[in-house]
C-alpha cells in the first residue's frame, strides 16, 4: 500500500536525478519516468483508488504538490541548459573584429562597352546623335532599300543568317521583302532614320550584327559596327566633310598616333565608297575598319527623300577592330572568351 514515506523517498530521489542531470536529452529521460503518462508518479496517482478517502485526500495533495514542484525544477534546469548553449554558442561565434578583411571583387565594363561609349561620346562632340535600330531585320531593311535586290552578285559579300518565318503582322512596314534575317550590318537603320525624320541629319548607331562565316583571329559571326549617317541639303556637303569628320575622330580615338588612309572602294548604297585603312602598328600593315561613302541616290530614294535635294555621307566602322587596334588585341575572339586573365586588362 502507498505510504506517505514513499512519496518522499521518490520525491527526493526524482530530485536528485533532475539537479545532477548533464544534458538536455538526459533531462527528458527523466520526464519520462517520473512525470511522463506511464511515469512513476502517475504510478501512484492510479494506486490511490484503492486508499481510503481520508488518506486519499491527504495524499493526493501531497502527490499534486510532488509533481508540481518536480515539474518546476525540470523546466528551470532545461532554462539553464539553454542558457549555457547560447553562452557557448557566442563565446565560440564571437566576431574578431582584428581579423582583416576580404577584398571584395568590383566588376567593371567590357572592353567593347568601353570603346563603344568613346565612340559615342567622340561623335556627340561633333553633333551627331546615338540612335538604336533592330538585330532581327527584313530582307527589305537589309538589302534591297540599300540598293542590294535579290540575286545581285553584290549580296555575296554579306553571308547572311536567315530566319524561319515573316515579319509578324503587327510589325509589318511597307516594305516588300519580308523574309526575316539576323541583320549583316548596322546599315539598314539609315533606311529606318530616314523613313522617320528629315535631313539635315547626323546620327550614329552602334549595334550587334551576324555573319554566317568561319571564325578566325580577325572574324567572328557576331560583332559590332557603329553607323554613321550625315545628310544636308544637296550642295552642302562632299567627301572633305566626311574625310574631316573621320579624321577628327580617329585623332580623338587613338589619341594622336596613328596613320589613316582612304582607299576607293565599292558598296551598292554609296557612291563613291572608300575603305578607311588604319595602319596596324603591330604587324606594320594596314587594317580595314571603316568602310564608307557619299550616299546613294537609291537609297534616298527608298527611304522616301528625293535625292535632287539631299546629299549625304554614310559609314560603318568595326567596333571590335577598333578595340583591337587601341589595345593590340591580336585575336578578335578573345571579347567572347569569358576569359578573366583577358577582361581584367581593361
Ligand atoms: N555596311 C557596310 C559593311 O557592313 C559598311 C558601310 C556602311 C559602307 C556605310 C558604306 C557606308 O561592310
Amino acid at each position: 500500500m502507498l505510504d506517505k514515506k514513499d512519496l518522499e523517498n521518490l520525491k527526493s530521489k526524482a530530485e536528485k536525478a533532475i539537479k545532477n542531470a548533464q544534458s538536455v536529452f538526459e533531462l527528458e529521460k527523466l520526464y519520462r519516468q517520473f512525470l511522463g503518462k506511464k511515469g512513476e508518479v502517475n504510478q501512484c496517482i492510479k494506486m490511490l483508488s484503492k486508499a481510503t478517502p481520508e488518506k486519499r485526500k491527504e495524499i493526493g495533495k501531497r502527490i499534486n504538490e510532488i509533481k508540481q514542484f518536480l515539474q518546476e525544477i525540470l523546466v528551470k534546469k532545461r532554462a539553464f541548459f539553454q542558457q549555457e548553449m547560447i553562452k557557448k554558442a557566442l563565446s565560440e561565434e564571437r566576431i574578431d573584429i582584428t581579423a582583416p578583411g576580404v577584398k571584395v571583387e568590383r566588376g567593371h565594363l567590357h572592353p567593347l562597352t568601353l570603346v563603344e561609349q568613346r565612340v559615342e561620346e567622340i561623335f556627340q562632340s561633333m553633333g551627331f546623335s546615338v540612335v538604336l535600330g533592330p538585330e532581327v531585320e527584313t530582307e527589305w531593311y537589309n538589302f534591297d532599300a540599300l540598293n542590294i535586290p535579290k540575286d545581285h552578285p553584290a549580296r555575296d559579300m554579306w553571308d547572311t543568317f536567315w530566319l524561319k518565318g515573316k515579319e509578324p503582322e503587327t510589325r509589318k512596314q511597307k516594305a516588300k521583302s519580308e523574309r526575316l534575317l539576323l541583320r549583316t550590318h548596322t546599315s539598314p537603320v539609315q533606311i529606318r532614320y530616314m523613313e522617320k525624320h528629315n535631313p539635315p541629319l547626323r546620327i550614329v548607331v552602334p549595334g550587334k550584327c551576324f555573319r554566317h562565316e568561319a571564325t578566325d583571329a580577325s572574324h567572328e559571326f557576331q560583332f559590332y559596327q557603329v553607323e554613321g549617317l550625315m545628310v544636308e541639303e544637296r550642295g552642302k556637303i562632299s567627301v572633305a566633310n566626311f574625310k574631316a569628320v573621320i579624321q577628327e575622330f580617329v585623332k580623338k580615338f587613338f589619341a594622336g598616333d596613328i596613320k589613316m588612309r582612304l582607299r576607293p572602294s565599292y558598296f551598292p548604297f554609296t557612291e563613291p565608297s572608300f575603305e578607311v585603312d588604319i595602319f596596324w602598328k603591330s604587324t606594320k600593315e594596314w587594317a580595314e575598319v571603316i568602310g564608307a561613302g557619299m550616299v546613294h541616290p537609291k537609297v534616298f530614294k527608298a527611304a522616301g527623300l528625293n535625292p535632287k535635294n539631299w546629299q549625304g555621307f554614310a559609314f560603318g566602322m568595326g567596333l571590335d577592330r577598333l578595340a583591337m587596334l587601341k589595345y593590340n588585341i591580336p585575336d578578335i575572339r578573345l571579347f567572347h572568351s569569358v576569359d578573366l586573365r583577358f577582361l581584367k586588362q581593361f
